[in-house]
């Protein structure tokens, strides 16, 4: 394959086109020719020319690809997710169009052709053959589709990546209707596609050669209430597994991201109530790969393994152990929520705030500023057979209750969030009505310095089937807004 560089790949971008980055996190995400395009953006615009590239990526990336461009104010329009927090901000000053969509929708809506005709794929790859097989790293996101789809691919052959890891990945799509077949997927440790991804070898414009780790963002560390969340999700789950609701084989379980989801499965591998189990995921952290060497975890699916350097290089090291015992699929497959009911998996994802009535909101800041996005957990909460949401009941030193009268904004409705789980306690709200789940969600998740104001906020929500309020639903984030705190807020009667 002829080697290229990566300003090579930056002067054939055009202002306007359409740029797939493969990768999900900053797992298996390019690192080299995003910012050589950022690079290309500043001198066209310090000429006085207009470039902005459309960018798609599997979900968040490293800052070499949304930081790098959007310093660049390179990023035209973005989706289906991010994390990074220059492009938070950009986004919020109205300054780069992103909307954010269910992970499981974003290969359906490539294929359609909706986001506009895909100018140049960029692959991380750890090999690459004469005849267009390409061995992907530490994610497979939407590689396949993006490079299916795309006029041309640029690879990153990333040396840091051994190719003894052929085999990890497990590369399958679905067609688009009416051609669509049944995902042959029965157990998480099915294998249904291939090991690389083909494709026409003329379609890529060459190769750049690196051996750079992944731009892993190192998590906060555990605190007393992010480790009470976890206790209590475990010892919930191991109350189901009593009551013979969860069978005593237990259920695949799938794990949003952050700190909370590290200290729930630490928390799972302390409680011995919870047999060994096994993970259908979006992304694997950390406490995924120690779950597996201590045996608490028999098998992991995920599409990225969203891990630290030191842990990655434990799992390459390690890899005739960990070969067995994990998989990497297209986030079509891996968020797929035809599997996850099939399955009858567990999903475990983290709110923003709650309302009383069970809606989540994980996405919108006092319902305007974008946090992140709604990602996969979607795919998982409307699809899972128990569908968990946990948080801490409080943010900003107590000022902001995670238990509101009502979402400033909805990702998951009421109908979709079983289970809500705080450092505080766990509500149950399945086989609840409106009032009973509000009940139970200011007795067992609210913070105690705000029950008494929701209380009252009960006792003014009189008549019909839903506590409602109009005049008083937004005023806990009224109230913060104004005076900077939630418990100042005055109900109006
Ligand atoms: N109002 C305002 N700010 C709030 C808040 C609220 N109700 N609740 C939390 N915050 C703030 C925190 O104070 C913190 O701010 P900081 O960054 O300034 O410290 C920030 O939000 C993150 O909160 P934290 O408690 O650290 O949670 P997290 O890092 O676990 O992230 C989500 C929580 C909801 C933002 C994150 O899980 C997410 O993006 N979820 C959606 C996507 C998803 O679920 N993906 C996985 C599915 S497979």
């Amino acid at each position: 394959m002829k080697e290229i560089k990566a300003e090579d790949i930056a002067d054939v971008v055009k202002n306007g086109d359409c740029v797939a980055f493969g990768g999900f996190t900053p797992a298996g995400s390019p690192k080299i020719i995003a910012p050589a395009i950022a690079k290309k953006a500043e001198a066209e615009q310090a000429a006085g020319k207009a470039f902005q590239i459309r960018l798609l990526s599997g979900a968040s990336t490293g800052d070499s690809i949304d930081g790098a461009l959007t310093r660049a104010k390179a990023v035209l329009s973005k989706t289906p997710y991010q994390t990074n927090g220059d492009m938070r901000d950009a986004i919020n000053r109205g300054e780069i169009h992103f909307w954010d969509m269910h992970v499981s929708h974003f290969a359906q809506q490539v294929q359609e052709g909706i986001l506009g005709e895909i100018d140049l794929a960029v692959i991380e790859a750890a090999d690459i053959s004469e005849s267009g097989e390409i061995l992907l790293t530490a994610a497979v996101g939407l590689a396949p589709t993006f490079c299916r789809c795309a006029k041309r691919i640029a690879i990153e052959l990333n040396e840091y990546h051994p190719r003894k890891i052929r085999g990890l990945h497990d590369i399958y799509e679905v067609d688009l209707a009416p051609n669509t077949q049944p995902i042959p997927l029965r157990t998480v440790r099915d294998r249904i596609g291939t090991e690389v991804i083909a494709v026409d070898p003329a379609k890529i414009v060459g190769v750049i050669k690196t051996h750079m780790p992944d731009q892993a963002r190192p998590l906060a560390d555990a605190d007393e209430e992010t480790n009470r969340i976890g206790e209590n999700v475990a010892k919930f789950l191991a109350d189901e597994v009593r009551s013979g609701r969860i069978p005593t084989q237990f259920l695949p379980i799938q794990s949003g991201v952050g700190n909370i989801a590290n200290a729930v499965l630490e928390a799972m591998s302390a409680n011995s109530s919870i047999p060994t189990y096994a993970m259908y995921s979006e992304v694997l952290q950390d406490s995924v790969i120690e779950a597996i060497k201590s045996g608490d975890i028999s098998f992991a699916s995920a599409t990225a393994l969203a891990v630290t350097e030191n842990c990655l290089q434990e799992v390459y090291d390690n890899y005739d152990f960990f070969k067995t015992r994990l998989i990497l699929r297209p986030e079509g497959i891996s968020n797929h929520p035809e599997i996850a009911l099939r399955l009858g998996l567990i999903g475990i994802n983290t709110a923003l705030e709650a309302d009383i009535c069970g809606n989540v909101n994980s996405t919108h800041v006092l319902g305007s500023k974008i946090m992140n996005g709604i990602g996969g957990s979607a795919d998982f909460a409307r699809n899972a057979r128990i569908s968990i949401f946990s948080c801490k009941s409080t943010a900003k030193d107590g000022k902001i209750s995670a238990i509101v009268p009502l979402c400033s904004h909805v990702d998951h409705s009421e109908h979709s969030v079983k289970v809500l789980i705080t450092e505080q306690g766990i509500a149950d709200l399945r086989g609840k009505d409106p009032r009973q789940r509000a009940h139970a969600i200011i007795d067992n998740c609210a913070h105690p310095e705000y029950r008494d104001l929701l209380r009252q906020y009960m006792s003014i929500a009189n008549g019909g089937h839903q506590p409602f309020s109009l005049a008083n639903a937004f005023g806990m984030h009224e109230a913060f807004v104004e005076n900077g705190d939630m418990r100042k807020t005055i109900w109006k009667v």
